[in-house]
């Protein structure tokens, strides 16, 4: 399956003028209604304008997504924008080390105000210079009758969280209330990583041409890992089986997993670091899951054999083998974070057949680039695990958009990617009030 579906010569992206999908001409809501839990959705998810247009107006807009990490704004006025759909936020650190957010739309007569990221004093408007403050507040706009009260005209604020050194945004009036309990759970886990005061060693934009789900769908289920020589190198090929699927010749395997298992909930212990795992994908709507998973081999990272990629240990981790502590949260990202190195993923779309996948490596503020890491191989396991991905996204984009796909079955391997699927199709569902039929 996996040979077939793996030809780098595939086209990049469906022509318009392929053939239309069964699905083409049902509503969002009706393919919402008659959605099969356990299958995969039908073609028009993934080729529809108007699902594009409510996965930036319902999912992307009313929900936390995850934009950036704080250590790509480490001192007060570095700043990233982040773009959903029409919408531009800049994220912003403010003179008080806080994180800020704010729609970046001049309050004047609307220009934009800051493109991709950068550095500011204040942030000034390039169309009449109005002046705004780190925190938004409006300090200078000339020429305005004595009566003007610039407290009236400050940047329109938007909901952002900082957990633990992983920036959250929500357009929405009222965000999901849950975030703040997620984020308790969550944070104790991530504290001893510090990403607050991570280096960003580097960071890479990949163009997908997918629907952003296909991204995701793709990133919940390792059943396609053979194609992963590099990812699974440093994994226990069993880590997701169960005592009763255990063979007589998976055994040792086995044993040894539940050895590292072990040793690693130790060493965990002795870090003061919560052990439990957490499975919340659709049960709530800041759905997440978080698990800790012992390396193979030397156990420490994602380079072969479970070698490290960092020799300075990431935060105030004390022991190199300090297993892979996995995060994914709804709808668009997850974190895998190592004790040399975390890194970090945001899927953003950005039409119905395309997104982009940004990946951003984070170690240690003193690892020194040449001296404690080398930059191409901290880089080597996910950028070819991404472009693996990549192709197979690829080629399910255009095999959904064939008039002949229906959706098939997930397999007992693909809970995790059914946890993502009904998550998504449960707000669609809430939003636009339609019961399921199927
Ligand atoms: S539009 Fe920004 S100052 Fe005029
Ligand atoms: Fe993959």
């Amino acid at each position: 399956m996996t040979a077939q579906l793996t030809n780098p010569s595939a086209p990049a992206a469906p022509s318009a003028g392929r053939a239309a999908p069964p699905s083409v001409g049902a509503s969002a809501a009706e393919m919402v209604a008659r959605r099969k839990k356990g299958y995969s959705l039908e073609g028009g998810f993934y080729t529809s304008q108007e699902v594009y247009d409510l996965d930036v107006d319902v999912v992307f807009s009313k929900n936390w997504i995850f934009v950036a990490a704080a250590a790509e704004i480490p001192e007060a006025g570095d700043f990233v924008t982040v773009d959903v759909g029409r919408a531009s936020v800049i994220v912003v650190r403010d003179d008080d080390d806080q994180i800020a957010a704010f729609h970046n739309v001049c309050r004047h007569r609307g220009s934009r105000l800051l493109e991709d990221k950068g550095f500011v004093g204040n942030i000034v408007c390039p169309y009449h210079r109005w002046t705004y403050a780190l925190d938004g507040s409006l300090l200078h706009a000339e020429s305005q009758p004595p009566a003007f009260d610039k407290t009236c005209f400050s940047l329109r604020k938007v909901h952002v969280r900082n957990l633990a050194g992983l920036v959250f945004i929500c357009l929405a009036q009222d965000a999901p209330a849950d975030f703040d309990e997620v984020a308790a759970i969550v944070e104790p886990h991530l504290a001893p990583y510090q990403l607050d005061r991570a280096k960003v060693a580097r960071q890479v934009d990949l163009p997908e041409a997918g629907n952003w789900k296909l991204v995701m769908e793709n990133n919940r289920e390792c059943y396609h890992c053979d194609g992963h020589p590099e990812l699974t190198s440093a994994y226990f090929p069993i880590f997701a089986y169960d005592e009763e699927d255990i063979t007589p010749r998976l055994r040792p395997l086995y044993d040894r997993y539940t050895k590292a298992a072990e040793a690693l909930a130790e060493k965990r212990r002795e870090q003061g670091t919560p052990l439990q795992d957490h499975m919340q994908l659709d049960t709530r709507q800041v759905g997440f899951q978080l698990t800790h998973l012992p390396l193979d081999g030397e156990g420490r990272s994602f380079a072969a054999g479970g070698a490290a990629v960092c020799s300075k240990l990431i935060g105030e981790i004390k022991d190199a083998a300090f297993g892979d502590l996995s995060l994914h949260m709804q709808p668009n990202s997850w974190f895998h974070l190592l004790g040399d190195h975390a890194v970090v993923f945001s899927v953003m779309p950005t039409s119905p057949s395309t997104s982009v996948l940004r990946t951003t490596w984070l170690v240690h503020p003193d690892a020194q680039e040449g001296e404690d890491y080398d930059l191409e191989s901290l880089c080597t396991v996910w950028n070819a695990t991404n472009d693996q991905d990549r192709v197979l996204v690829t080629n399910t984009q255009i095999g959904c958009s064939d008039p002949s796909y229906v959706p098939g079955p997930y397999s007992m391997v693909e809970d995790q990617v059914e946890g993502f699927v009904n998550w998504y199709v449960t707000r669609l569902r809430e939003h636009l009030g339609v019961e399921a039929t199927a």
